[in-house]
């Protein structure tokens, strides 16, 4: 596999804090290549043979904005068994519905965006379903749970110009660790 040339944003890049807009379709050549680099990348981000070649970081998802594009685009790549992986790109999408149960990553979030250690608590539903769509514009509906509905939401928020450490209590960033599931 080859490295897709893509450039992840920083933090510190404040087109990161914008929200992003509806795509409308058909999309460009180069919006598909675009998604197609950011599975790639983190594909080989999670193998570990390239993450050490490459050095990169491992990573689960990416919305469109870290790449620098204001559209409402994001991938996550789960990683099934050994370097078998499940592909989700998701356009458009919006929560329809989620659960009352709440949870969080017990060792915290990460952003590929992020790049420092950041200790506290993101609550996130438990499951959610959303409304999205695919890559030729079809509607279609998806319930996610666990680790995979955290991502979901942590990449919404990203279209809505919102991190992950926005959400955590600076000044008490364990708080209410007790209300929500650790997962
Ligand atoms: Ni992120």
């Amino acid at each position: 596999m080859k490295l897709p040339d893509i450039k992840i944003l920083d933090e510190a890049n404040k087109i990161l804090r914008e929200k992003s807009k509806e795509v409308v379709f058909p999309l460009s050549k180069e919006d598909k290549k675009n998604i197609q680099d950011m599975i790639t990348y983190l594909k080989m981000s999670q193998i570990p043979e390239y993450e050490e070649k490459y050095k990169l970081r491992a990573g689960m998802g990416l919305a469109y904005v870290q790449i620098g594009i204001l559209k409402r685009i994001f991938v996550i790549v789960e990683e099934l068994e050994d370097e078998t992986f499940k592909e989700y790109i998701i356009i458009n999408p919006k929560i329809v519905s989620h659960s009352e149960e709440m949870i969080y990553v017990g060792e915290g979030e990460g952003c590929l965006s992020v790049n420092r250690d950041v200790e506290g608590i993101v609550p996130r539903y438990a499951r959610i379903t959303i409304e999205a769509q695919d890559i030729d514009g079809n509607s279609f509906k998806i319930r996610v749970r666990e680790d995979i509905a955290i991502a979901f939401q942590h990449e919404i928020d990203h279209l809505n110009g919102i991190l992950f450490v926005d959400r955590i209590d600076a000044k008490n960033p364990f708080k209410d660790a007790k209300k929500y599931r650790e997962i």
